[in-house]
């Protein structure tokens, strides 16, 4: 029989391998059965789309009047493909069988002249007669999609939409945001769940006054999971499966990886799969390294993609330098002027390497920083 490890990473983490996150699932599920919109924001890997899942299972279990639609808009690079994906998903979300989406489909988006193709295995896919998309009342339509159906059903909908700030890379993304906007706060039966990582992009469509988002829902700035519950956590996981490891071994273990949840999880694996039966420090390091190791040639494909001054910058972050502008400082890194900081800033940011929290400049892989620090720059 193929042993299972007890931890999971690149897979949502659910039931089992899902810990803590207490207030978050509380906060999360008032929202959802009270239809407020809720906004959701962490850098990656800290467990966004496993909160909403697990927080999503939940509410489907226990309320048979709430349906909970997710969509992924990471592929989707244009307006048009993300009328197209909401519609699918809100249809599947609110149809049990195929034959109910197809019906559906007829009945709320007849003028789009819906064809739906399916297989045994796949999911039904959608697709609209040609020019659709130029006719404002079917992308209206597709818009109020979620609040028709669920007013016909007379249930309530949960629309959940992961990786929200792929929406500006759209041509035209705040008149695209004013026109979700103008209809979604319509909706009496419906509420929206938006996540995504790049907090400051975020943050400036949902908290920036003069952006149309702004108010639009209760923001959640999701933390990382504490360091305490992730030593308890790993222990339990360990014992579950007939290995031990000491407390203060697994909080040191989730400390190497500065408690980000999916390194955490990688290297508990790696830890938990060089032991026999117990746990100790040398297998930890053991298995730290392993972890590094593997990732050195992404992290080399990475910094191959930089430019030398953005190299420089980070040289400069993981030598703990803060006063960033100041002269002494762009001269010792040779970082150009204080403009051209502020854009190596901007486009580190754009490319989620970097996370400006209060001010301060952190490199967002806790891996990363450490292999950048001992192997690549070399700092004692
Ligand atoms: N509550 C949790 N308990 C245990 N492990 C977790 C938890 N949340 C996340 N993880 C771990 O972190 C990994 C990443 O989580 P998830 O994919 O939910 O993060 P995310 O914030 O959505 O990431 P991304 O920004 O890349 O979409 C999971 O595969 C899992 O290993
Ligand atoms: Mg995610």
């Amino acid at each position: 029989m193929k042993e299972e490890t007890p931890f999971v990473f690149g897979r949502i983490a659910d039931t089992k391998n899902f810990t803590d996150r207490e207030t978050e699932r509380k906060r999360l599920y008032q929202n959802f059965q009270s239809l407020v919109n809720t906004i959701i924001i962490s850098p990656r890997r800290w467990g966004k789309t496993s909160l909403v899942k697990n927080v999503a299972q939940k509410v489907t279990v226990e309320n048979k009047d709430i349906k909970i639609c997710t969509l992924d808009i990471f592929n989707v690079k244009t307006e048009t493909e993300f009328y197209v994906a909401l519609a699918q998903a809100i249809l599947q979300a609110t149809s049990s069988k195929w034959e109910e989406l197809a019906d559906n489909a007829k009945q709320f988006l007849s003028h789009l002249l819906p064809k739906i193709s399916f297989s045994p295995d796949a999911i039904s896919e959608i697709s609209f007669g040609i020019g659709w998309e130029k006719q404002t009342q079917n992308v209206d339509k597709i818009l109020d999609l979620a609040e028709t159906i669920a007013k016909a059903k007379n249930i309530n909908i949960v629309v959940c939409i992961d990786e929200f700030q792929s929406v500006n890379e759209f041509a035209n993304p705040q008149a695209f945001q004013r026109k979700l906007r103008s209809h979604w706060q319509q909706h009496q039966h419906v509420s929206y769940c938006l996540y995504g990582s790049k907090r400051h992009m975020l943050l400036d469509i949902f908290s920036n006054p003069s952006m149309p988002f702004y108010k639009f829902g209760d923001i959640l700035f999701l933390e990382k999971i504490n360091n305490a519950v992730w030593g308890k956590f790993i222990q339990k996981r360990f014992r579950d499966t007939g290995k031990e490891i000491s407390k203060d071994d697994a909080k040191m273990l989730a400390e190497l990886v500065e408690n980000h949840s999916y390194y955490v999880q990688q290297l508990a694996q790696q830890a938990w799969l060089r032991t026999d039966q117990i746990c100790d420090k040398s297998i930890i390091m053991d298995a730290y390294e392993g972890v590094k190791n593997q990732l050195s040639l992404l992290f080399v494909g990475l910094i191959e993609s930089l430019t030398n001054k953005q190299i420089d910058f980070l040289k400069a972050i993981v030598s703990g330098e803060t006063a960033l502008s100041s002269q002494e400082i762009l001269e010792k890194y040779k970082l150009g002027t204080s403009a051209n900081v502020i854009k190596i800033r901007e486009a580190l940011l754009s490319k989620e390497i970097i996370d400006v929290n209060a001010q301060v400049i952190d490199i967002q892989d806790p891996i990363f920083k450490i292999w950048l620090k001992t192997d690549y720059f070399k700092i004692k």
